[in-house]
């Protein structure tokens, strides 16, 4: 059986959490708790991805949110 759990890492570097990732993350926690999208995804917070200039970054599989928003990382979650 396919374990179809994605895989969502958030950066938390200085830049990201100053452009709101810890919102961000609340909003996607929140988001992914509705019935239809529970246990579908794991959040993984990382160190600076060296993308700052973009924050907040967002990486889904092996898509890449830049200046991203929840309801952005949304969509990429369920498209993947
Ligand atoms: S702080 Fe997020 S990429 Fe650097």
């Amino acid at each position: 059986m396919k374990h179809s759990r994605k895989l969502v890492f958030i950066c938390n570097g200085s830049d990201c959490k100053k452009a709101g990732a810890k919102n961000l993350y609340k909003e996607l926690k929140r988001m992914t708790a509705e019935p239809d999208l529970k246990g579908s995804c794991k959040f993984i917070k990382t160190k600076c991805m060296d993308m700052c200039k973009t924050a907040p970054n967002v990486i889904v599989g092996d898509h890449f949110c830049k200046n991203t928003t929840a309801e952005k990382v949304l969509i990429q979650i369920k498209k993947s």
